[in-house]
């Protein structure tokens, strides 16, 4: 069967799917969790999904409960990260946490969390819940490898690639590669299309690093200067600070110290200006993004990889 509707007409039933998923948990985790969905996230996974949904023509199984699914693991892994990183805010609303505190944060993320492995186990895509389950053993592992150098050790550009490959490439090429399935598109297609979603979300957690030091506050939804706030050096940073050991030793022996973070923002922003490692990072976004254009040249032509390539463009110039 052909698939019927536009991916952006499909996005309507699956936000409808994700709310009512959020409206499920058991009061007040209801309210946890629709804080958070209801917020306005730029749903970027669910996109990836959908158009990838478009590659092979046909459709196996329910490309909404997958992009849900996407979404829904997405913002279990944000309650669930806000609680680690401490943070006040998210989606320019306060974070959960500091509304609802740990305990009930951790466990609206729980619930999404099962939730969305339901949608998948229920889906009928093939390997679909498998790979997720895959894909979550990254997440958590990157997360883990983060956590062990937060204020103790500056992270190599290795370590901070592997870092991002798995909290968030490592979901982009999940949808971007169980879209392709569900489009019915063959393994040769599939593997190109995991390849794209992975060089993607690369590209996406670079500039996310970025645009914790240059972005705007009101379109970021989120405090700048996170990061560095919680001794999570990013690649900017480590770029800034090679050759500049002092500045390593100030970013970690702050963790902790209770002095006010303003000079120590005021030295890293510096120090990543002076050393252009603002525009080093964009160039390696803008890199990643050629590298998931060209994982589609085994699609041939056609308007879904046209979708796949301007999003891939599109992305690269966010600020949000
Ligand atoms: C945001 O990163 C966090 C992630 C992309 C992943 C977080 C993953 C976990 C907490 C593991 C739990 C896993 C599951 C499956 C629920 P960030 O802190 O760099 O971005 P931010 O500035 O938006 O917070
Ligand atoms: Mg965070």
């Amino acid at each position: 069967v052909p698939p019927a509707d536009e991916p952006e007409d499909i996005l309507d039933q699956v936000e409808a799917r994700i709310r009512a998923v959020a409206s499920t948990a058991p009061p007040p985790i209801d309210a946890v969790a629709g804080h958070l969905i209801t917020a306005g996230g730029k749903r970027v996974r669910p996109r990836v999904v959908l158009y990838a949904g478009t590659v092979g023509g046909e459709r196996i199984g329910d490309v909404v409960s997958l992009a849900a699914a996407a979404e829904l693991i997405h913002n279990a892994s944000l309650l669930h990260d806000d609680v680690i990183d401490e943070a006040p805010l998210r989606r320019g609303r306060p974070a959960s946490r500091v509304i609802w505190g740990n305990a009930r944060s951790v466990l609206a993320g729980d619930h999404l969390m099962a939730c969305a492995l339901e949608l998948l186990e229920d889906a009928g895509v093939p390997g679909a819940l498998r790979s997720m389950l895959a894909t979550m053993r990254r997440l958590v592992e990157a997360e883990v490898v983060q956590l062990a150098h937060r204020g103790a050790i500056l992270p190599d550009v290795s370590v901070y690639e592997r870092v991002i490959r798995g909290k968030t490439a490592a979901l982009f090429s999940w949808c971007a590669h169980a879209g392709a399935r569900a489009g019915g598109a063959d393994d040769v297609v599939c593997q190109a299309l995991a390849e794209y979603g992975e060089e993607l979300g690369v590209a996406f957690q670079l500039l996310d690093d970025v645009l914790d030091l240059d972005g705007s506050p009101e379109e970021l939804g989120k405090s700048l200067f996170a990061d560095i706030a919680q001794g999570v050096a990013t690649l900017p940073v480590v770029l800034a600070t090679q050759g500049r050991p002092e500045l390593a030793r100030k970013i970690l022996a702050h963790v902790g110290s209770g002095d006010p973070i303003e000079p120590l923002i005021e030295e890293v922003w510096r120090g990543v200006r002076e050393t252009g490692a603002d525009v080093e990072t964009r160039r390696l976004a803008a890199l990643h993004v050629e590298r998931a254009r060209s994982a589609l040249g085994a699609l041939g032509g056609s308007p879904a990889r046209q979708s796949l390539d301007e999003f891939a463009v599109i992305m690269l110039e966010r600020r949000m």
